[in-house]
């Protein structure tokens, strides 16, 4: 009797230790289930977007953790089978008994899912960590610092792009012409604005590229801002553009303060005119701005935006107009018929025709 009330005893204690295990394992199963959504929408992003994640580093952590998700399905697979055909709860008598004797069995196999838990658990933890740190060192949130993603690429504009069929804007070009050759004027700063594929990009480049400017000016920088937003790479290419000479060795320039200082005074020096076509986010001017002299310089910059928040006092905001009926009806017409509207005496006879 005593025997079986010390065996009675310590299987009950042993009971409350196995229950304790188990709510123990559980709370990890539920914590690796968690992770397990984690690692899945990561994944999942990453074959989405595999331009994102070229790092070799991010890609061996991917293939890391996708080897940890199949570890922790076959754990919560175990843990599901062995929790569910070990627990009821309306058992009798004899077979509470039966059940303690088995708890010992119940104990030793739920170990390994616990154990094995835990190494998911801190090994998730840590890849996550290392993870984080590499998203903090790109400075921008992202996984990649080294490529752009696709859309990014497909937005870039380059200032030796010709516009085949460029209609009407003859307003607009001298204005801001006049705008940017004005000597003293305070305001530097023209910042042509507008909805998306209104013109903005193509009017910059008329700009850029207008006879005026390459007189007026010692050096000139064209460059493009992407939604990935990267700071430093935006100043590194306007001072490899304004200082040819010095190309090389701004190349190892990485810091920003370093690299606003340099642009700074080299504006101040040098009358530059400078185009950042399509900044997208005040933010992201406040962060190029102190790059630019501008109440202490005859540079010039230009910038293209979307947005309208992007102005402040020292800028002169230029609001771009749709085309007018019949200049959206020239661009058609030498858009769908260019070989014909290249002469104009044609032109008229297949419309006629038509
Ligand atoms: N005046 C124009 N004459 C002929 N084509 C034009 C003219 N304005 C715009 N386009 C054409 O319209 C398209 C969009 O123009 P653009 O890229 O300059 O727009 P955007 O305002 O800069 O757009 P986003 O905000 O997306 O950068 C281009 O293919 C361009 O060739
Ligand atoms: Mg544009």
């Amino acid at each position: 009797m005593e025997i079986v009330q010390l065996v009675g005893g310590t299987l009950r204690d042993l009971l409350i230790e196995e229950v304790k295990f188990l709510y123990g394992v559980s709370d990890q199963v539920e914590e690796v289930e968690r992770d397990l959504k984690t690692i899945h929408c990561f994944l999942k992003d990453v074959d989405a977007r595999p331009n994102r994640y070229d790092l070799t580093t991010i890609r061996n952590h991917a293939a890391e953790l996708k080897d940890v998700a199949v570890r922790a399905e076959i754990v919560l697979e175990k843990y599901a089978i062995d929790a569910t055909s070990e627990r009821q709860d309306d058992i009798t008598l004899k077979e509470k008994l039966k059940r303690y004797v088995c708890i010992l069995c119940e104990c030793f196999n739920m170990y390994p899912v616990g154990k094995e838990t835990k190494a998911i658990r801190s090994y998730v933890a840590e890849l996550a960590d290392s993870m984080k740190s590499m998203c903090t060192s790109t400075g921008e949130g992202s996984l990649s610092n080294t490529s752009a993603n696709s859309e990014d690429l497909l937005r870039q504009r380059y200032a030796h792009e010709v516009e085949q069929h460029f209609v009407g804007m003859e307003k607009d070009i001298e204005h801001l012409v006049s705008l940017v050759k004005l000597d003293n004027d305070e305001r530097s700063v023209i910042s042509i604005c507008g909805m998306g594929g209104l013109g903005k990009t193509t009017l910059a480049r008329k700009i850029y590229h207008h006879k005026d400017m390459q007189a007026s000016f010692e050096a000139r920088a064209w460059v493009c801002i992407s939604q990935q937003f990267r700071p430093e790479t935006v100043l590194q290419e306007v001072l490899m553009q304004i200082l040819l000479e010095e190309k090389e060795s701004i190349k190892n320039i990485t810091n920003l303060r370093e690299l606003v200082m340099k642009l700074y005074h080299v504006q101040k020096q040098k009358k530059c005119f400078v185009v950042m076509d399509d900044i997208w986010e005040r933010n992201h001017w406040e962060i190029l701005k102190p790059a630019f002299p501008i109440t202490e310089a005859n540079s010039r910059l230009l910038l293209t935006t979307r947005n309208e928040n992007i102005a402040s006092q020292q800028l002169i905001l230029h609001k771009l107009d749709f085309l007018t009926e019949d200049q959206g009806w020239e661009l058609l017409k030498k858009v769908a018929l260019p070989e014909v509207y290249s002469s104009q005496g044609q032109c008229v006879c297949v419309c006629v025709c038509v």
